[in-house]
């Protein structure tokens, strides 16, 4: 276990003391329109959250008076925006509780910090008849890159099965930590049924076993307390779109050691301290892995949004969405027909569910009708999706604009969808 340093959680002058729902979806002015005649209920919030008027007036902050391009200027506007874009590496540092602001890379997204780390510590570590060892309800962002990678090096990749409540089976991911198991890529939060795994038990488990971890947390981040040092995870990978940030950026957290001794992911500008055609020195972190004029304005708008959530507060964000989930979930189960699929104990933000004989596109089509956004699929999870012998579901999620009457809406839906094709 790595000591667990000291970090400020947050630089928020004052911390809300009441969580008023009706005041915070004015800062949301995306949420004030009617959609087919009706009000909008925003119910899609795993695929994306809506954007508050901080994170927006960043970018039109940035745009309007301090565009210009980062670390190589020596004029106002380039210092202007260096400082605000290292600003958010900070603010990241404080949102994650990471030991160090170079642990902190910058990526488009989830998807591009977990191919990051399959193409340099993955290519460096895992060789032929080596494992990965996944869970069997991970996002194809943490399914792809390391099969691209287990197929290139002629490694093996293993899945911990999951319940049919959508839970890890503990036991049987720790039977399949073995000699040859060189890394393990979980979810902390899963999007298609809202599960919340193990994490610290995980992490100890991989650890007895000098095996490290990646967490793709895009989902945990927006709905509950992150602290990677307390996790003891060697990667955290997360998205700004789904935390009320702009789309095109995201995070790598990774620990110093490991970050060191990786290679680069991309070359170009930026990574380097110095360039001949002998030779390249790289630069030192988090540099090294942030080639090229990276996503400047929206990493501005990132350390608003997590500044919006630091005033929020995220454990009453996390309060505030999980009461939505038990009302939601009490709710639906009174409804004829349908099928919640995923019933973890531990879960946050995620109600997927089927209704016999309807499929679910025509569930959310009528949905919309009624200006209700919910998201119908495989959720980009297509092997929870077979382990539960379903082709799709509907997924209604919770962001921390949402309220009980969305609920309410949401289940008179519902009773429509059975009026109408039941
Ligand atoms: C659990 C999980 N992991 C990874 C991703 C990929 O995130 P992005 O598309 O922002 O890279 C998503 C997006 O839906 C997700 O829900």
């Amino acid at each position: 276990m790595s000591t667990v340093a000291k970090v400020p959680r947050t630089t928020a002058k004052a911390v809300l003391t009441e969580f008023d729902v009706e005041k915070i979806r004015r800062d949301f002015p995306i949420l004030q329109q009617s959609v087919h005649g009706k009000p909008l209920v925003y119910l899609d919030n795993a695929a994306t959250t809506q954007k508050p008027l901080a994170v927006i007036e960043a970018i039109e902050h940035y745009y309007r008076h301090d565009n210009s391009n980062i670390h190589r200027g020596v004029h106002a506007l380039s210092e202007r925006a260096t400082e605000h874009y290292e600003k958010t590496r900070t603010a990241v540092q404080r949102f994650l509780n990471a030991a160090d602001s170079k642990e902190i890379i910058f990526t488009r997204g989830t998807t591009e910090a977990i191919n990051l780390v399959a193409q340099t510590y993955g290519r460096k570590h895992v060789g032929a008849g080596d494992e990965v060892l996944i869970t069997a309800m991970e996002h194809h962002s943490n399914i792809v890159p390391w099969q691209i990678l287990c197929e290139d090096k002629g490694a093996k990749l293993r899945v911990a099965p999951i319940s049919d409540r959508g839970e890890l089976q503990l036991e049987e991911f720790e039977k399949l930590l073995g000699a040859r198991t060189r890394f393990v890529a979980v979810s902390h939060l899963s999007n298609a049924l809202g599960t919340i795994n193990p994490l610290r038990e995980m992490i100890r488990m991989a650890h007895a076993r000098n095996i490290p971890v990646l967490v793709d947390g895009a989902q945990a981040a927006p709905r509950m307390t992150v602290d990677v040092q307390s996790l003891d995870c060697d990667f955290y990978a997360i998205s700004g779109h789904k935390m009320y940030a702009p789309t095109g950026i995201g995070v790598l957290y990774g620990k110093a050691a490991l970050l060191e001794a990786m290679p680069p992911y991309q070359g170009g500008g930026d990574m380097i301290a110095s360039v001949t055609f002998e030779k390249t020195i790289y630069n030192r972190l988090p540099y090294k892995f942030e080639a090229g004029t990276p996503n400047i304005a929206d990493t501005i708008a990132l350390g608003a949004a997590i500044e919006y959530l630091e005033r929020l507060g995220l454990d009453r964000i996390e309060r505030h969405e999980h009461d939505l989930l038990a009302y939601s979930t009490k709710a639906v189960e009174k409804i004829p027909g349908l099928t919640i699929v995923g019933t973890a104990k531990r879960k946050a933000g995620v109600l997927s569910f089927t209704m016999d004989n309807i499929h679910p596109h025509d569930i959310g089509t009528i949905l919309d009708r009624e200006g209700i956004a919910v998201r119908t699929g495989h959720h980009c999870a297509q092997p929870v999706m077979q382990r539960f012998g379903i082709p799709a579901t509907v997924r209604a999620s919770f962001g921390l604009y949402n309220m009980r009457q969305d609920v309410d809406a949401l289940v008179k839906g519902i009773h429509k969808v059975n009026e109408v094709l039941g």
